[in-house]
C-alpha cells in the first residue's frame, strides 16, 4: 500500500485508464477462469480473486464500518476476497484510518463484514499486516519510534496521519528503531493472536502480508535487514521471521486456511535489493513443507509492472507444492493464459474490482468494464466505494 505515496504524485495526472488496461470487453475463451477450484480447505466457484486493497475508511479506532460490509458483500461473486491490509497491533499501523484486528471492537466490526459476505455467498480472508518502518511516531503509542529489522529509514516514503482538524496529511517516515532479538517472539505472537481474532470474527482464513516493503518484506531484504543475529545475515536467517509467523498463525487457523503474499519483483517503499529474487526462492523452499493453502505474488507496483521472467515462475513451480496466485495489472486474457500454461492457479484483480463489483459476470459475459476513480481510492466515504453499480444497474441502486 505504498500506493498512497504514488497516488499522491499522480493524482493530478491520472486519467481513467490509469491501469493501462482499456475498458475492454475482453473476448476469448475464459472458461477456465470459471472452473471451480479447491484452495486449501475452501472450494472457490471461480479463479478470480479480489485483491487486498487499503481503502482508508475504518473509524479512528481501526474498526471497519458498515460501509465495508456493503463494499465487500457487493463483490462476493469473486472466487475469493482478500481484505485490505489490517494491522495486527497498534505498533503495526502505518496510516490513519486503516482497520485493525487486535481489539474486541475491531473483531465485532469485522464480524458484520464476514456475515454480509457469507450471506451474499462469498468467501473472505483477512490480510494480516505489520508495517514495520513504514509508519510515524504520530501513529504509535506514546509517540514511540516505529520498529523494523534495522534502523534504516525508508527514504522518500510518506505515510498519512489524521491531524488535529481531522484532515489526512502526509508525513515522511522516520528512522525506525531496530528490534531487539528478544522482541521478535512478541511480534510473532501478535500475528498469532490477530489470526485467532480473525477466525473468531468469522473469516474463512488469513493471508500473511509479506509483500510491498512492510515488516516481513523488510526482514527478507538485505538492504533493510542489516541484523547480525539469527534473523539477519544469510537468506535463511532473513526468512526466519516469516516461517515463525507462518507456524504461529497456522497453529491457530490451520495451514489449509493460511496464505502468504510476497512481492520479490517490486521495489516499492525503498526496498530495491539485488538479493531479493534468490531470497524469495529460499522463502518458498522454507514454506514448501508447511502445507499452507497458497502463495500470492504481487507483481506490480501501480503502473510499474516489471516483467516476471518465465524461468522465475518455473523455479517457483518446481519448489512450491501448493497453489499460486498472481496479481498485478492482469487482464482476463493474460490471467487465463498464465493459468493455461500451468504457472499459476488463480488470478487477482485489484482496481478492476473497485470499479466493477460484478467483475466475474462482466468477464464471463464479455461486458464492458468501468474504470476506477483513483481520487477516491483512499478517501471519499461512500463515493468511489459502494456506489459503483453492477452492469446495467442504475448507480443509485448500487
Ligand atoms: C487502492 C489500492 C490499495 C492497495 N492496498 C493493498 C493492501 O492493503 N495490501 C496489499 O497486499 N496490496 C495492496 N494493493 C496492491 C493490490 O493488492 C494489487 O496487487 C495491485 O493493485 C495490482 O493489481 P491491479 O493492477 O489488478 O490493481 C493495493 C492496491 C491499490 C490500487
Amino acid at each position: 500500500m505504498g500506493y498512497q505515496n504514488i497516488k499522491q504524485q499522480r493524482d493530478l495526472s491520472l486519467d481513467h485508464n490509469e491501469t493501462g488496461r482499456n475498458a475492454y470487453p475482453e473476448t476469448g475463451d475464459f472458461s477456465m477462469l470459471f472452473k471451480p477450484y479447491r484452495l486449501g480447505d475452501l472450494t472457490l466457484p471461480n479463479r478470480l480473486v479480489m485483491a487486498p486493497m487499503t481503502r482508508s475508511r475504518a473509524d479512528i479506532n481501526g474498526r471497519p464500518t458498515e460501509l465495508a460490509a456493503t463494499y465487500y458483500a457487493q463483490r462476493a461473486e469473486a472466487g475469493l476476497i482478500v481484505t485490505e491490509a489490517t494491522q495486527i497491533s497498534r505498533e503495526g499501523q502505518g496510516y490513519s484510518l486503516t482497520p485493525g484486528i487486535y481489539t474486541p471492537g475491531q473483531r465485532d466490526g469485522w464480524r458484520v463484514v464476514t456475515d454480509a459476505v457469507h450471506a451474499a455467498g462469498g468467501r473472505i480472508l483477512l490480510q494480516l499486516w505489520h508495517v514495520g518502518r513504514i509508519s510515524h511516531p504520530l501513529l504509535q503509542e506514546n509517540n514511540r519510534l516505529p520498529v523494523a529489522p534495522s534502523a534504516v529509514r525508508a527514504k522518500g516514503v510518506r505515510v498519512y496521519v489524521v491531524d488535529g482538524d481531522g484532515e489526512l496529511r502526509s508525513v515522511d517516515c522516520e528512522e525506525p528503531r531496530a528490534l531487539e532479538t528478544h522482541e521478535i517472539p512478541r511480534i510473532v505472537d501478535d500475528f498469532r493472536r490477530a489470526a485467532a481474532l480473525a477466525m473468531s470474527a468469522g473469516f474463512d482464513g488469513v493471508e500473511i502480508h509479506g509483500a510491498n516493503g512492510y515488516l516481513i518484506d523488510q526482514f527478507l531484504r538485505s538492504t533493510t535487514n542489516l541484523r547480525t543475529d539469527r534473523y539477519g545475515g544469510s537468506p535463511a536467517n532473513r526468512v526466519r521471521i516469516l516461517t515463525e509467523i507462518v507456524d504461529a498463525v497456522t497453529a491457530e487457523v490451520g495451514a489449509r486456511r493460511t496464505g502468504v503474499r510476497l512481492s520479490p519483483h517490486v521495489t516499492l517503499q525503498d526496498t530495491a535489493d539485488p538479493e531479493m529474487i534468490d531470497t524469495s526462492l529460499v522463502a518458498i523452499e522454507a514454506l514448501a513443507s508447511k502445507n499452507i493453502a497458497y502463495v500470492h505474488f504481487a507483481e506490480a507496483d501501480w503502473d510499474d509492472a516489471p516483467q516476471v521472467p518465465i524461468d522465475y515462475r518455473e523455479s517457483v513451480r518446481k519448489r512450491w507444492p501448493g497453489s499460486i496466485i498472481v496479481a498485478g495489472r492482469y487482464t482476463a486474457a493474460r490471467g487465463a493464459r498464465l493459468i493455461a500454461s500451468g504457472l499459476a492457479d488463480l488470478v487477482t484483480f485489484g482496481r478492476p474490482f473497485i470499479a466493477n463489483p460484478d467483475l466475474p459476470t462482466r468477464i464471463a459475459e464479455a461486458l464492458p468494464l468501468a474504470t476506477a476513480d483513483a481520487s477516491t481510492f483512499f478517501r471519499g466515504g461512500e463515493k468511489g466505494y459502494i456506489d459503483y453499480p453492477r452492469f446495467g444497474q442504475h448507480p443509485e441502486e448500487g
